[in-house]
């Protein structure tokens, strides 16, 4: 089951209206149509479908999956979503294929809180592309302590959001936990109010920050050749974008 944030239809239908800026994922683009030249796409963890679509509207083939069926159901809904091919549920569960590039975008790595989900996340990939295809995701650096900056006061903001008026949602972490790699745990709520009619519906998410070489080591134990780990250009200093290869 995946946080209220994305499960909840009210919430997912709001989702790209309270995070518009979503030029992250032209860095993405780039770097899997332009430099890795792929024609095929993975997209796990695909939410809304933002980033599916924008590879699709670039001729490629691409599969997009999420547990989360209300955030499908948004991208489904969207213009250029019959180019793509959805999926509710676990990138394990899906058919065999065999495609160029598989992609976590928006730290969805960072959701996989226990090192099996990780695992068997990281296998699911490694099964679904092709020999020389590549696992690319990017995850936040630990070290930088990005949660320390989720106050209500600083993330609190209100959107006019069409068909809806004006939503409301902060964020506010609960527990922010070390863990022996180095790493962190950190878990927080983020409240979302509907000022037509007053109803406020409250996500909890727990995220995993694992270390640089956590990630890296997880990568090796799968099969997969870390290709690069580079900064991530439009966000820098504060998180990896990891490029990793399955022989
Ligand atoms: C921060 S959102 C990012 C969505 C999308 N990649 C984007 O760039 O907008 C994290 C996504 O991870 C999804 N997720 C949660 N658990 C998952 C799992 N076990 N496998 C794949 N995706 C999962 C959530 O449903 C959510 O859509």
């Amino acid at each position: 089951m995946a946080d209220a944030i994305f499960e909840d239809p009210r919430l997912a239908a709001v989702y790209d209206a309270l995070d518009p800026d979503r030029s992250d994922l032209e860095v993405y683009v780039a770097l899997v149509a332009d430099e890795l030249g792929a024609r095929s796409v993975l997209d796990i963890g695909c939410g809304t479908g933002t980033f599916a679509i924008m590879l699709a509207d670039r001729g490629l083939s691409v599969v997009g999956v999420d547990p989360a069926r209300a955030s499908v159901d948004v991208a489904r809904g969207k213009p250029g979503a019959d180019r793509v091919e959805w999926h509710v549920g676990t990138a394990d569960a899906l058919p065999p294929m065999r495609v160029d590039v598989a992609t976590m975008t928006a730290n969805v790595a960072q959701v996989f809180v226990d090192d099996a989900a990780w695992g068997a996340v990281l296998a699911a990939a490694y099964e679904r592309l092709r020999p020389g295809g590549m696992l690319v995701l990017e995850a936040r650096r630990p070290e930088r302590r990005a949660w320390l900056e989720w106050t209500p006061e600083a993330t609190r903001q209100l959107v006019d959001v069409p068909h809806e008026g004006p939503v409301e949602d902060w964020v506010e972490v609960t527990a922010a936990d070390a863990t022996a790699d180095g790493g962190a745990i950190v878990t927080f709520v983020s409240p979302t109010v509907f000022h037509r009619d007053g109803h406020r519906i409250d996500s909890t998410s727990t995220l995993r920050f694992r270390p640089r070489k956590s990630i890296e080591r997880s990568l090796l134990e799968r099969g997969f050749d870390v290709v690069e780990v580079r900064d991530a250009p439009d966000r820098p200093g504060r998180e990896w974008v990891y490029v990793a290869r399955r022989p």
